[in-house]
């Protein structure tokens, strides 16, 4: 009889931590042994000569949310999961919506019927809280977060979404009394419907507008306030989808007051700018996101983030919607005002590989860093921790072998989302990963998708974020 079902074997170990060299012994799903020459396996991956990293986590990823006014998102669970397998992730973390007058827990039934037996990498949930009513706050949010679904996104902006100071500060304080987490979106709602109106007057309608009417002020404003109202509540608190040095600068202010705040920012801040949007034919719409990329300024500011660790995540903000398509960037609205396209860009299975090949390859990041951002984190901050996110004797044997000398330019028709188009389309990466590993189960290796779908599984928050991490 074999003493382990698989061993991980040669390769260079990576964690947030430490850089060594030995084999993995993996057992019904988890890291049994960590140790050199093991043996005794039912089947062996040579990994010599690459790295073996914790499956990277994407806890900012939209799939199968509803999106209004015959617009589709272009990703439902299988082609999001897949997406993000053939990336080097094995967990994602997407967003279940309330709708506006109905219990959030049936949108929550709704969101996991579509991800059963559909999933190519595990799951967990984050929820948004679009209707803080009485019975919400009081009742269903306590218990949902008592369940694991302990991560809770409040909007500043988007009108149907948005929600007032008085109900964010009642959502801080639910998360407060249950451990949960709360993420927000930092944009000022009235500040840039003012500047929309502006613009519109003037015939001013393309892509372009859409960063023109939220500049970097709405969104230093809102992080400012977003970290004031924290602070007032006394809870941790996280600032997603970063995008510039001023809203930075309010997260480095808010820390020395000793505000507890995890800050997230996401490949288009760091590879994408506001002349993007510039695209002739309405192409500017295939960068059309929220926060708006910016400028190199503001890209530097950003690395910069990275670099020092004032963020803690790098996440996708995976939010796709097909390009050419009149459910997509190029609906009839749409095409008569930058206001009707929808906000989102796909992402999820090019952020690693940006991050690997502009970060660690480019020496900006070391790979301890790498795996910080990209994986462990993500479980420290969202209750997945320690059974996700490092490689370690009792974890989830979820584990990307990256292979350093590939060298790959990113072109959408070789990528696994449902979109039709990358914002990266043509971008040169050196290192890729090539072969991926969930709960111990090989999904893809050397390329070639070997698991299926149902595979990966909801996996519900178990820990709580108790300070910054
Ligand atoms: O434009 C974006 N980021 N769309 C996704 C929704 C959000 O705000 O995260
Ligand atoms: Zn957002
Ligand atoms: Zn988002």
């Amino acid at each position: 009889m074999s003493t382990f079902d698989l061993i991980v074997q040669g390769g260079t170990i990576v964690t947030a931590s430490d850089v060594f060299k030995a084999d993995i012994g993996i057992v019904d799903g988890r890291i049994a042994q960590i140790g050199e020459n093991l043996t005794g396996a039912m089947q062996v991956i040579d990994a010599s000569g690459k790295y073996v990293l914790p499956g990277g986590i994407d806890s900012h990823v939209h799939v199968s949310q509803p999106s209004g006014d015959g617009i589709v998102m272009a990703d439902d669970f299988e082609s999001g999961t897949r997406s993000a397998l053939f990336g080097g992730n094995t967990t994602i973390m997407p967003f279940c919506l309330q709708e506006k007058g109905r219990p959030l827990r049936e949108a929550l039934n709704a969101y996991h019927k579509l991800a059963e037996g559909n999933c190519y990498t595990d799951v967990s949930f984050h929820l948004i809280v679009s209707d803080a009513t009485d019975a919400l706050l009081g009742q269903d949010l306590p218990a949902l977060a008592a369940d694991g679904y302990s991560s809770f996104k409040v909007f500043m902006t988007y009108e149907d979404l948005r929600l007032s100071d008085a109900d964010i500060l009642k959502t801080l304080d639910v998360a407060r009394s249950t451990g949960a987490t709360v993420m927000v979106h930092c944009e000022n709602e009235d500040a840039i419907r003012f500047l929309i109106a502006r613009h519109e007057a003037a015939g001013d309608v393309a892509p372009r507008a859409h960063a023109s009417t939220r500049p970097v002020a709405v969104e230093r404003e809102a992080t400012h306030r977003a970290l004031t109202l924290a602070e007032v509540v006394d809870v941790p608190i996280v600032i997603v989808h970063v995008s510039n040095g001023e809203a930075i600068a309010e997260i480095a202010r808010a820390r020395a007051r000793g505000i507890k705040v995890v800050g997230e920012t996401c490949p288009q801040y760091l590879m994408l700018t506001a002349d993007d949007l510039e695209g002739m034919d309405w192409e500017g719409a295939k960068f059309v996101c929220s926060p708006p990329p910016r400028d190199k300024a503001a890209q530097d500011e950003c690395w910069r983030g990275i670099e020092t660790g004032l963020f803690d995540l790098f996440s996708s903000d995976h939010c796709p919607f097909r390009y050419d398509d009149e459910r997509g960037k190029r609906n009839r609205k749409g095409l008569e005002s930058f206001r009707h396209i929808p906000n989102g860009i796909p992402g999820v299975e090019t952020r690693l590989p940006i991050l690997f090949s502009e970060g660690v390859m480019k020496g900006r990041i070391d790979l301890p860093r790498f795996v910080a951002l990209s994986a462990t984190n993500h479980a420290k901050t969202y209750g997945l921790y320690p059974e996700k996110g490092t490689i370690a004797i009792g974890a989830d044997a979820d584990i990307a072998i990256w292979d350093p000398s590939i060298n790959r330019t990113i072109r959408h028709a070789e990528l696994h989302d449902g979109a039709d188009y990358s914002p990266y389309e043509g971008l040169d990466i050196t290192g890729w990963p090539t072969t991926v590993i969930l709960g111990g189960r090989v999904m893809v290796r050397d390329g070639e998708l070997m698991g299926k779908k149902g595979d990966g599984v909801y996996r519900p928050a178990r820990t709580r974020l108790t300070k910054s991490i």
